[in-house]
């Protein structure tokens, strides 16, 4: 997907060891469709070459406020002007001590002055030692630039250049690359507590086997990074799948349908809007052995019998939260037919105001789906796209029915 495709970002370096991450990161900006103006700090030099910059961002880098190519000799303005953003990365403590007064001594400084501060965001991504990143001063300088407008992103933890351990990295390129575009995402649920269940449950016979499906949890992972992308807190809780979590979220493994339901309805308490993706076992094996199931060779097949599993959805749907509609609930029916007679009829079981159907084995472990959402007022189709893409669609959609819940 071209996340970043029209976009114009102006890529900041300034001295640090991350400047290694920012050749990274400004390929990946490019594969998203961005294009990118690379400006470079005298410091950030002593770290990685223009050369580098300039091959992977296919544009001259500029480096000083008397850059004669351009032909009124004011790089600092027109750099500034035709940028969608300028992101700072790495960005490192006496960046930032600078930007906050306002100092504009070379190129860099003097366009992030000079943008015009309603048009032209400012994204930092600092990258610096654990006791700079710690002290008192750029603690205070974090929140100063915060409250001037800049978007100041999360540091990474871990092993720093210095051989110590702790906050202050610079993230990675791919999470910096995730956190640029859900910059850039409409923020529509502000102020919301997004609820998402995803993949497949797994239903114990013994200590070593199970019962489970196909549900990769795609679609679930795919709304929950949507709707974090649109500004709302969000609590993924995931069944057994093997999928990194969006960036931003909370996540809770689980295993079983009755594992799922305690998470779920423990999350349901401050959450205000709930989606259902999870492909809940149905059954589970009526008392699933404590010791492995041996075969004796006496020709005899073990015989299983199932009980129910809750069903989340209806529990949440029917709590008095949900019945009031403080708790917006958003079903899925992944069915193999006649689609939406049966999400139409599974709407009203449930008691949700919106369901989404799709077709079970069409979608199952793959990377595009399409949905069809159904709720009291009628029908909307949304066609084939990648996963990613419905769930944003699909947070559009819900947060335009809570908006007209908040306003009815
Ligand atoms: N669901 C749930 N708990 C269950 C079963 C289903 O929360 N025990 C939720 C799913 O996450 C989904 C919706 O209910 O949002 C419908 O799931 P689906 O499996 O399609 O429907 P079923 O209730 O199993 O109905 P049917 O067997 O008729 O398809």
């Amino acid at each position: 997907m071209n996340d970043l495709a029209g976009k114009h970002i102006v890529l900041g370096l300034t001295g640090g060891i991350a400047c290694y991450k920012a050749a990274e990161l400004c390929r990946a900006l490019v594969k998203e469709g961005s294009t990118v103006q690379v400006v470079m700090t005298a410091a950030a030099e002593q770290f990685i070459t223009p050369v580098t910059m300039q091959a992977l961002s296919n544009r001259p880098v500029y480096d000083s406020q008397w850059d004669a190519r351009e032909a009124n000799n004011m790089p600092h303005i027109n750099l500034s002007r035709e940028a969608d953003a300028i992101l700072i990365a790495p960005c490192s403590a006496d960046f930032m001590a600078k930007l906050l007064h306002g100092r504009a001594d070379d190129l860099l400084s003097l366009m992030c002055l000079a943008r015009p501060i309603g048009k032209v965001p400012l994204l930092i991504a600092p990258a610096m030692n654990r006791e700079m990143w710690a002290h008192p001063a750029t603690v205070r300088n974090v929140a100063q630039l915060k409250s001037d407008g800049a978007k100041v992103f999360d540091v990474g933890c871990g092993d720093q250049a210095c051989g110590e351990t702790g906050d202050g990295r610079m993230l990675e390129a791919q999470e910096l690359l995730d956190d640029v575009i859900a910059f850039f995402q409409p923020k529509t649920l502000l102020g919301q507590h997004v609820l998402v269940t995803a993949g497949p449950t797994y239903e114990a016979i013994d200590p070593v086997r199970g019962i489970t499906n196909l549900s990769s949890g795609k679609m679930g992972f795919s709304i929950a990074r949507a709707a974090r992308e649109a500004g709302a807190e969000v609590t993924l809780v995931a069944g057994p799948v093997h999928l990194p979590t969006p960036r931003g979220v909370k996540r809770i493994d689980v295993k079983s349908a009755s594992n799922m339901l305690e998470a779920t309805v423990g999350c349901a308490q401050i959450a205000s809007v709930f989606i259902a993706t999870a492909a809940v076992a149905d059954w589970r094996p009526d008392n699933a052995a404590d010791q492995k199931i041996k075969k004796d060779n006496s020709g005899e097949v073990p015989r299983l019998t199932f009980v129910e599993n809750p069903d989340i959805l209806a529990t949440l749907a029917q709590s008095p939260r949900g019945k009031s509609g403080e708790l917006y609930c958003v079903g899925f029916a992944a069915e193999s037919q006649d689609l939406l007679a049966n999400a139409q009829a599974k709407r009203l079981r449930k008691g949700v105001p919106l369901l989404v159907g799709n077709i079970g084995p069409a979608t199952f472990g793959q990377d595009d789906n399409a949905l069809l959402l159904v709720d009291a007022f009628g029908v909307k189709d949304l066609a084939r796209d990648s996963k990613l893409a419905l769930g944003r669609k699909l947070i559009a959609e819900i947060a335009n029915r809570i908006g007209a819940r908040g306003q009815a």
